[in-house]
């Protein structure tokens, strides 16, 4: 048996991490089960560093390492195997990690910024910092550890320093700064170097949110860097940024923005007439152990002529990323480009779906202007992405389309997940919310990659069980669930989008708006569930627990606007009468239409749910975790709100009675009602969905869990669901050609038109496409319920989920005679409990399973 896949802290040989007790995953080959493992780790010049010894356990996952770690040490390992009957296998591939600047002494570079004073009501050109320095000796390693308030792109020698797009990446900025460490050994030489800096807006102090709010964290951009040098003969040299930097903003890039995009006047040369100014930061960098934000898929365009005779790209995707060009022009000529999800009903390019447009200002732009040098000109968008499948191309130069390549960008996150089946609008759908996730995973999980570009919580919880089968999300949830935890306030609420920056104040009072704040504890639980990763719980405890006592807080309470529910005594002490929120959210329009006010005045149904519903989350977390008093507390609050939920559902305002689907959904699915209740409430649904044509009539909430809630009334209730094809219903968005997850049912017919078609969100049915239909179900501890629910019109179905124990897979197929046949792939070291309908549960170890050899 021999490990492979080997991971640190879900990363792939990372460099520059800062977890001090890093843990060790790999998956297993050949064998059926692991009885021990050795892990052995050297520093790189071979030195022995820790040595498990022969560890009786089949563990695979979540290994603390052992050993002590400094900062910059590098940690070499591999690991070896002993199988089922105490064979001992070969030693696997080594894997590294590399611990980046662990402490504030670590730090002896200075922030830099432009030599200017910033009037905030101002926007400026890019700052262009240059040093030279010499290598005295031949360099054998060399580390460039940077990060900035703003975006910066470094080159050491002319080249590139690593592949991060964005960097440093978004985080409230005021409380976290994460740097990058870049291995730069190979583009030094020995003598003089040079090392370049450029330095943008960014989310720092450029454009945010809908109305493209500026200065969100701070107006004055800056930057830190140190590039240690390490020589063949064992010396160290260090160059620090400071003062000797030089500096110019007279470069070629004369404006960029995250939203609005650059203007580049491509003769330019930086003159770096002057030096850089030191500035202070109160805020010490730390690493992300996240995945870096790169460049993925190209593509190539299509040309389009429109009606009025506008040159119009078509890269047949919609994306998240930017343009590349290269042409011939004289200088002075110019291209404008402009970025667009859509063409309108005559067919011309428009982008009136993704803008606000108020009397300030339209946002977000998304365009490059562009000034051409004489001969060849070469660009690619440094400080900016968009959402667009389409490019409005206004220019003098004579462009051809393959001219242009789009570059999708988002975070490295590996796609660990195949699936297919006999229904191609169902396989669409997957593969378009495949790229909405791409799409809306720009370090953070964004809501769009367009209009807002915020990392809305509702969004982001409501989506993560689906995100956690379709990628390795982990290192990125993680990084979203700090960015939760950043924000908390003292009262315990978390916010309505992480991290801060972007909204307009009046919408303050959202913040702690049950679905969406609730994202601090139900993402952590789902990672915990999916991942059996209990650190989501044990980490995150203390927060969730302050979230619970806000929640807690606000049980009984009557707020500003709210309604009467018509609950006395002890019902109305437990209800939940206050709190903004966005109740179910982006219904179809015809189902139920939010009013203003709905903005304002408290939910209590949801809020009362969903209140019960937390409760009964962290009374499982803190069972897990030992904490037996707070469990009693938790659990005291979840029956008193739950007994308040089921008088409320029998109050005129919030009776069961009702073809508001998420209505009946969120109960059910909740488990808030008493059996009279949900018998009614599971025969009204159908009743719901007969009279709604079986269309799918939830928002944003309740979508993910419909499907559950049919299918415990009966599978083929879920099947008729899923496969209609008629809007609003998942299989009505790839019918009328999209690539993508729309925001509203109705497509860009909803929200007045500013609708956007790249929301992951409606595509979280998927999780119990993978989780129910094909049945893979992730059940911690090296174990799987393999639970598939063939049915509907389909033929076959298949799925392979390359699990955090090893690539599993489920396919079924009916075969001639009508009978479902099952082919079922369980990896080395793991077990599962195989359940298929109408049979016992069976125990499989690993191996290869078809129906035939069930039996
Ligand atoms: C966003 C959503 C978000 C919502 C809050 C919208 O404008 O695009 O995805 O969750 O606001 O209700």
């Amino acid at each position: 048996m021999k490990a492979v896949n080997l991971h640190t802290e879900y990363l792939i040989n990372p460099i520059g991490i800062d977890s001090k007790r890093p843990r060790l995953f790999w998956n297993c080959m050949d064998g059926i089960k692991q009885s021990a493992y050795q892990i052995v780790a050297c520093n790189e010049e071979g030195v022995p560093l820790w040595n498990s010894g022969k560890a009786a356990s089949s563990q695979m996952t979540h290994i603390t390492y052992e050993g002590d770690l400094e900062s910059r040490q590098r940690v070499v390992w591999k690991v070896r195997l002993w199988d089922e009957s105490d064979s001992e296998g070969p030693w696997s591939e080594e894997a590294f990690f590399e611990m980046g600047l662990l402490e504030k002494t670590d730090w002896t570079a200075k922030w830099i910024a432009g030599n200017y004073k910033v009037d905030k009501k101002k926007r400026y050109p890019v700052d262009y910092f240059k040093k030279t320095f010499t290598c005295e000796k031949e360099v054998k390693k060399a580390r460039l550890y940077i990060t900035a308030c703003g975006l910066y792109e470094a080159a050491v020698n002319g080249i590139r320093a690593g592949d991060f797009v964005l960097a440093p990446g978004h985080t409230d900025y005021t409380k976290r700064i994460q740097y990058q460490t870049y291995d730069v050994a190979e583009q030094l030489v020995q003598g003089e170097n040079v090392i370049e800096v450029q330095l943008a807006d960014g989310w720092y102090r450029g454009s945010c949110g809908a109305w493209g709010l500026v200065n969100q964290y701070g107006t004055q951009t800056k930057f830190i860097t140190q590039l240690e040098v390490e020589y063949v003969n064992g010396q160290k040299d260090i160059i620090i940024s400071d003062d000797r930097w030089q500096w110019s903003n007279d470069g070629p890039i004369r404006f960029a923005d995250n939203q609005d995009g650059e203007v580049v006047e491509a003769s330019r040369v930086p003159g770096f007439c002057q030096n850089a100014k030191v500035v202070s930061c109160d805020v010490v960098p730390t690493a992300s152990n996240n995945l870096s934000v790169k460049e993925h898929e190209t593509f190539q365009a299509e040309k389009i002529v429109t009606p009025s005779g506008k040159m119009v790209l078509d890269f047949g995707q919609n994306i998240a990323g930017y343009i590349q060009f290269h042409f011939e022009a004289k200088q002075g000529q110019t291209i404008k480009l402009r970025f667009g999800e859509m063409l309108d009903k005559q067919g011309e390019f428009t982008q009136k779906n993704i803008q606000c447009a108020g009397k300030k200002k339209t946002s977000p732009l998304q365009q490059v202007i562009y000034t051409c040098k004489d001969g060849e000109n070469d660009y690619k968008t440094k400080f900016a992405i968009f959402g667009f499948q389409y490019v409005l191309v206004e220019t003098d130069v004579d462009v051809e389309p393959d001219d242009f390549t789009a570059i999708a960008v988002y975070s490295d996150l590996e796609t660990t997940l195949h699936f297919d089946s006999s229904n191609k609008l169902l396989n669409k759908l997957v593969e378009n919310t495949l790229w909405s996730t791409k799409n809306n995973s720009c370090d953070v999980p964004t809501d769009c990659p367009t209009r807002e570009r915020h990392g809305w919580t509702g969004d982001s919880q409501l989506f993560a069980n689906t995100a956690g089968y379709l990628m390795n999300y982990i290192p990125f949830a993680r990084k979203h669930i700090r960015d939760l935890c950043d924000w908390q306030r003292k009262d315990g609420a978390f916010p309505q989008i992480a991290p801060a920056g972007g909204v307009d104040f009046y919408m303050g009072v959202m913040n702690g708006s049950v679905g969406w704040a609730d994202a601090g504890i139900l993402i952590p639980y789902r990672y915990w569930k999916l991942f059996g990763d209990e650190a989501f719980i044990s980490d995150n405890y203390d927060a969730m627990k302050r979230y619970a006592y806000f929640m807690i807080k606000r049980i009984g309470k009557r707020g500003f606007m709210a309604k009467n529910i018509g609950l006395n005594g002890e019902r109305k002490k437990y209800a939940v009468n206050t709190g903004q929120s966005y109740d179910e959210w982006a219904e179809p329009q015809d189902v139920h239409s939010m009013h203003w006010i709905d903005m304002i005045a408290p939910h209590p149904e949801v809020s009362t749910a969903y209140t019960a519903y937390m409760m009964h989350l962290m009374a499982e977390m803190g069972t897990a975790l030992g904490k037996t008093e707070d469990v009693k507390e938790y659990e005291f609050y979840e029956n008193k709100v739950k007994a308040s939920y089921q008088a409320l559902a029998e109050t005129k305002e919030y009776t069961l009675d009702t073809d508001r689907q998420a209505r009946l959904v969120r109960p059910l699915y909740l488990h808030l009602l008493n059996e009279h209740q949900t018998e009614f409430a599971k025969k009204r649904l159908i009743q719901a969905l007969d009279n709604y044509n079986w269309r799918v009539g939830t928002g944003f909430l309740s979508t993910p869990l419909i499907l559950y809630v049919l299918e415990e009334i009966s599978i083929e209730a879920a099947y008729k669901l899923l496969e209609n094809e008629e809007m609003p219903g998942w299989l009505f968005m790839p019918k009328a050609g999209a690539t993508t997850i729309w925001e509203s049912w109705e497509g860009t017919c909803a929200q007045g038109g500013i609708a956007s078609l790249n929301h992951y969100s409606k595509g979280a049915c998927l999780e119990w496409v993978f989780q129910r239909m094909c049945g893979i179900q992730v059940a911690g501890q090296n174990h799987f319920i393999i639970a598939p629910h063939p049915g509907g019109q389909f033929m076959y179905a298949s799925l392979s989920y390359k699990s955090v124990y090893g690539m599993v897979s489920v396919r079924w197929e009916k075969a001639q005679n009508g009978v479902w046949q099952y082919e079922i792939h369980i990896p080395a070291n793991t077990t599962a409990t195989l359940c298929l309908p109408d049979m016992e549960p069976v125990a499989l170890n690993a191996g290869n399973y078809s129906k035939g050899g069930l039996e």
